[in-house]
This record gives C-alpha cells, structure tokens and sequence, in this order.
C-alpha cells in the first residue's frame, strides 16, 4: 500500500471466507450486529473520508472483503446511503475483486460562473473531492493488475462520483459488459420512479412506490425516506458511455443497469484514457432542494463551443398542436399542416404577439404513408412542394419570426446522419436557428448502418452510440449557429453546459399525451416531472393548450390558470405556445400572461412543494426587474401562504394574477378563471387558492 494512503488505518485483514448473504440494507443496527457475528466477513475498513465544504455530508470508501470496493455516504451523521459497492463487469473479467488503494489526493474548488441562458445567471460550484487510485493485485493468469481512480465531488447538496481509466500498460481499450456500481438507500423510503427498457421509452408515467418495490427503473429516480430526507439519484456528462439505469441487486440495493450496446454483449467500449459519467446523488429536506439544486450542471464541463449569444430565448408558436388533433396532417395533401400559406399564417400570429419563432413539422418529403416505419424515406435537404421554405424564411425575417426546423428520423438515424451537414447547411442559409429533432420508434429500435448498403443493427435510444450521435448532431449544428431541440431523446445529463446550444428535450410525457392518451396526464403530472424528469434539465412540455381539450374533445386533467402557471414551474429556454390561434382568440385575458411570461432567468426559487403534490416556483426575468410566480397542484385543491420576501425590498410592485376562480375544479369548472391587480412588495404575503387540478400565474411588474 502507497504510504501517502494511510490517513486512515490499513484496512483490516481481509476474510477469506466467500461473501455471505448481503444484509436489507435498513435492518435495525441490532439485527446487523447479530447477523455480522453469524454470517458476514471480516470487518469493512475505512479507507479514506471527504466531507462536503460545511461538512454536512461526508463519503468514506472502504474495503471490504477480498479487496472488494464500496462508498458510504452520511449527511449530519446518519447513514444515507448504506455501503454500497463500486466495480465493473469488464469484457476481460470482473473488475471488482484484490483492489488496493495504490494512492489518494485531495482538493478543494469554489468558482462561480456564468450561465449564458438559463434558470439563474451565476452558479456557485464548489466542492470537495478526493481521488482514490485503485490497483487490482496480479492474480491468476493477469501478470499487471488493472487500474483505475474513483473521484468524489461531494457538495453541501450531494456527491458526484465516477471512475476515470488512466494510461496503463494492461490495457489499452475498456470493454464494459456491465457497471457494478451500487446505491443502497440507507432508510426505507417511498420512490417516484419510471421503468427501463420499456417500449415507449421515457414516455410514462411515474409510479409511487416503496423503494422495495422498485422494478428496474431509469433515473432520475426520487425517494423520499421515511425519516422525510429526498434524495435523487441519476447522472452527469452522459458522453460517449451508455445510459445508467437502476435494477435491484443482492439485498436489494439499486444497481446500475447499462443500456445494452451492441449485441455481444458490451454496452461501452472505451480507449484508454477515459472516464465514466458522474453518478450523482442529490440530497435534501426539501423536495424543492432537489428541484433547486445545480449538482448535475456543475458536474459537467464548461462550455465548449464559445459564444452562444445568437441563440435567443424565446416562445414559438406552429401547426403542431393541429396535427396531434388530426385537423391537420403531417404528409402532403388536402390538410397539409406545413403549407406556405397556412405557414404565412402562423408568422403573422407569431409577429403580432411577439413570439420569435415558428416550429413546421412534415415540411419536407417522407411523411406520406407510414413514416413511423419508413425513416429510410426522409429527405432533411428539400422541402415539399407546397412549402416555400426560402420564400417563408424572407417572410419571417422582415417580421423578426424565424422558422423553427424539424428533423423527425423515425429512428432511420444513419440515414439522417447522412444528410446531416447537407441538412443543417440549408436551415443555415435560411436562418432557422433552432431544430426540433426526434427519434419516433419504440425502445431498443434505433436502426444503426454504418455503411450504406451495409446491415442494420438495433440500438437503444439511450445507448453510447445514441450518446455519440446526439453530439454529433449538436456539434455540427454549433458550428452552424443552430440550436438543438432533441424529442425521444437520450436523457438529460446537463450537458447543456458544455453545448449550450443543446438547449431543450422532451424525454417525458409531454402534452402531446393529452391529445391522444388514454389515460392523458393526470393532474399530479407536472408536480411529479418537477422533482423528477426535470432535475436533469429543461423540458419541452408544450403547454398554453387553453381550450382544455385534445382529439375528438378529449378532457384534459387541468384548469385554464394552470396550463399558464406550466410556463413558470416547467423550465425551457424555448417554451411552446402550443394550442391553435382561434383558441387563444377565445381567451384573451388568459393569453395574455403567455404573451407576458419570460423564457430566460436571472434566479429561480422553489419557494414550497412536494413530490407529486404541487410546487410554486418564483422566477426573476433577465433583464429588467420583473418576477414570475407559478403555482401547480395535483387532483387536490390547496391554499397556499406565499410570503414576497423573493421581491426587491422597498420597491412596489403591480401583482397581475391570473388565478382559478373560486368554484374552479378541473372535473366540473376548469374555465372559472380570474385576472385581477393588486399591489404589494417584499413584505406582504399572499394567499394562493389551487383548485384540484388547478395552478396560478402571477407576474410583479416593479412601479
Ligand atoms: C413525437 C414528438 O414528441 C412530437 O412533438 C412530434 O410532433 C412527433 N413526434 C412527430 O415528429
Ligand atoms: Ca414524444
């Protein structure tokens, strides 16, 4: 052992007994203690401890037997995260056994930085970190022991950890059939969770549930213990690495569960040097401290691609909502959606209302017939004949609108890698900034070739080969001023910070369910996707669908004040206007708080919320001094107390509220609606009436 490791004593001797049965990890401590003397191997060692900058949450890594790995983490001194093992499945054998600590180091960082769009302009990232290098002892056949750190980032508000692979002479390529990483949640506790490998991806809805009865689920996942400590685990910098889900493993610890590559069997293949994303464990009394939390974003680079001021924050408008009715069609014909003329329309809407953009699916060729299972049949390089794209771009531009693109593969995603610079270069020249892409198949049917006429092999949406073709798409869009609006995407791990052109996904049940779902969203939805889908970044949810109504008049589970407070307590820097002109024509008053709202921020505050009950976010505009408040609940009717301490001291303010009226109820009233003025300042506190199914909007213009 390296001497510069021995801050904390040599760990124990290990056992040479195979490992015994792996205790719940929430058995009372005398049950453990009993079970230890019966049945468990020699006793952990500590290895090494880091603590958070207050010193509120300490990990320490220890041995356990046969050199085995794991990390604890303890927040004010109770477990959180019980021992829980660290290691790989490797292409050439387990890497998880005779691991010796082979040195450790220490640092400390505190830097702020600047957000150049975003839920607040400064973040503060600063934490403590320690790196452990590990040495696997030569055994067996293996002459050099195989290499690699773990590096700890522990904030006051949770720990990033991953694994990095250095140079070394045993290995040049990591081929990982599987990642060993554990997480056992150290008190019984109730999870918000969604499942994996299922066939519409991450488009479901989240269920309940004891952790213990947890299936195999993607993250984010959220629990909430029974001691009322949330927690949140999920990852960082998902770069060329498969997608991490979570399974149940011996004992019934969470266990990272690698989206499957190809179909040997590995789900990474890696040249040395290289390192893993970060695995984050977000914690919090608060629900609203996940939500609130700048883990994820501080754990991933800094920008990478320079000077993202030409991309602008904005609302947008478009045919979308009309052809999820089916009034209008995505292929060419009689009720073409994306027409010059019904195009024209939209521009004017947008100009009028000072929406920047405006989004047009099916104009281009191969949506006719079934594009679900021809993506093979799409053309990204021209667009219909019925759809003037020079000739619209010219119209935009004299009114400040710029069409927003669309590149819908139906999973065909070689075939659009293809086209993509030849795609992107048209969209260039015709100033459309921002591509909504999208990835329509059911899970694990991404159709890869990589050589044309070559076979088709399957990936899933959110395996390292999706994980690389995502950046190549957002790379090569940077280089063209062009930013990236990925639906059915790979989930969001923060990488916006270091592609900040990368600036919206879906990777949710978004609106569009209540078009056409059976059963649509219901009403504890968007409570749920704050405090868990969201934790990863922003969501284009589409909402401001103020006719309440989907195909065929399909109910949705929402009053008319919530589909406006979703513009506050749903974050994205490009935020959809998503329902049909004639149906903002019918509520005016309503419309005008989305015509109102801002889309970027200086600061974000969640003032109050529970996971899956409801959340009031405030938000302070960039640029001038006005605040937002949303508020949302689920299938309950709540009075909130929200004190305006968020507000400039001293200064006064015009509260414009648009708020459910007193008999409003999704079910019966969803339309009883209230716009009304007040004024107040920074000491005054108002009370919010939810009604179930319910939410309110308010904006405070400074007089
Ligand atoms: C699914 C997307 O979520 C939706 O927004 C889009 O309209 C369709 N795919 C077609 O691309
Ligand atoms: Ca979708």
């Amino acid at each position: 052992m390296n001497p510069s490791a021995t801050a904390l004593p040599a760990p124990h001797p290990r056992s040479c007994l195979r490992p015994g049965p792996r205790p719940h990890p929430w058995l009372p401590a005398a049950a453990l203690a009993l079970l230890a003397t019966l049945v468990l191997p020699a006793r952990a060692a500590d290895l090494a401890r880091v603590a958070s900058p207050d010193g509120s949450i300490v990990v320490i890594l220890e041995s356990q037997h046969e050199g085995r790995l794991a990390y604890r983490v303890e927040r004010n001194g109770e477990a959180t995260i019980a021992a829980s093992r660290l290691g790989f499945l490797l292409g050439d054998g387990r890497l998880e056994r005779n691991l010796e600590l082979a040195g450790q180091s220490s640092r400390s960082f505190d830097q702020t930085w600047e957000q150049p769009w975003g839920e607040r302009r400064f973040i503060r990232n600063h934490y403590n970190e320690l790196r452990a290098s590990f040495a696997e002892k030569p055994t067996g056949g293996r002459k050099d022991g195989r290499r690699f750190d773990v590096v700890f980032r522990v904030y006051d508000d949770g720990v990033g950890f991953r694994y990095e692979f250095p140079r070394q002479p045993a290995m040049d390529e990591v081929r990982i059939r599987q990642e060993l990483t554990e997480f056992a949640v150290a008190r019984p506790a109730t999870a918000w969770w969604i499942p994996a490998f299922e066939w519409n991806r991450e488009e479901y809805l989240y269920s309940r549930t004891p952790l213990s009865e947890v299936g195999t689920a993607q993250t984010p996942i959220t629990l909430r213990t029974d001691r009322g400590l949330h927690i949140a685990i999920h990852e960082a910098a998902l770069v060329d690495y498969a997608g991490m889900n979570l399974a149940k493993g011996d004992g019934g610890v969470l266990r990272a569960a690698l989206t499957p590559g190809d179909d040997r069997g590995t789900a990474v293949v890696r040249a040395v040097p290289f390192a893993t994303p970060w695995r984050t464990i977000q914690v919090g009394e608060r629900a609203g401290d996940l939500a609130g939390s700048n883990l994820i974003l501080n754990l991933n680079e800094p920008n990478r691609i320079g000077d993202v001021s030409w991309f602008k924050p904005a609302k947008y408008v478009g045919v979308w909502w009309s052809l999820h009715l089916e009034l209008e069609t995505w292929g060419t014909g009689p009720k073409h959606g994306a027409t010059t003329a019904n195009t024209k329309k939209y521009i004017d809407f947008a100009a009028e209302n000072g929406f920047r953009g405006v989004l047009v699916e099916g104009w281009n060729p191969g949506w006719d017939g079934d594009w679900f299972a021809n993506g093979w049949g799409f053309d990204f390089t021209r667009p219909t004949a019925d759809f003037d794209l020079e000739g619209l771009a010219a119209y935009g531009a004299a009114k400040g609108v710029h069409l927003i693109g669309h590149h819908e593969t139906a999973c065909a995603v070689s075939h659009y890698e293809r086209q993509l610079p030849a795609a992107l270069d048209l969209y260039a020249r015709n100033g459309v900034d921002v591509v909504k892409t999208g990835y329509v198949c059911d899970a694990g049917d991404i159709q890869r070739q990589d050589h044309a006429g070559g076979p088709v092999v399957r990936e899933w949406h959110e395996g390292q080969w999706m994980s690389r073709h995502h950046l190549r798409v957002v790379e090569e869009a940077a280089k063209r001023r062009i930013a990236i609006n990925a639906h059915e995407p790979i989930k969001d791990t923060g990488l916006r910070r270091t592609y900040p052109n990368w600036v919206s996904r879906e990777g949710a049940r978004g609106m569009e369910f209540n078009a056409w779902a059976q059963p649509p969203n219901p009403p504890g939805h968007e409570a749920t996707l704050v405090f868990t889908r969201m934790l990863g970044g922003p969501m284009d949810f589409t909402p401001g669908i103020v006719s309440l109504k989907g195909r065929g008049g399909q109910r949705i589970e929402s009053t008319l004040a919530k589909q406006l407070a979703l513009y506050v307590v749903i974050y994205s820097p490009i935020q959809m206007v998503a329902d049909l002109p004639e149906h903002y024509a019918q509520h005016r008053d309503a419309f005008q708080f989305i015509r109102d709202v801002a889309v970027d921020w200086e600061e974000s505050l969640v003032l109050d919320g529970e996971v899956g009950d409801y959340v009031t976010f405030a938000r302070k505009a960039r640029g001038g001094g006005e605040w937002f408040l949303g508020s949302v609940t689920n299938e309950e009717a709540r009075e909130l107390q929200v004190p305006l301490s968020f507000l400039d001291p001293g200064r006064r303010y015009r509260a414009e509220i648009y708020r459910d009226g007193d008999g409003a109820d999704w079910k019966t009233a969803p339309f009883d609606f209230v716009r009304e003025t007040r004024e107040v300042r920074s000491d005054d506190t108002l009370r919010l009436h939810l009604a179930a199914g319910g939410g309110q909007a308010i904006r405070f213009v400074p007089l």
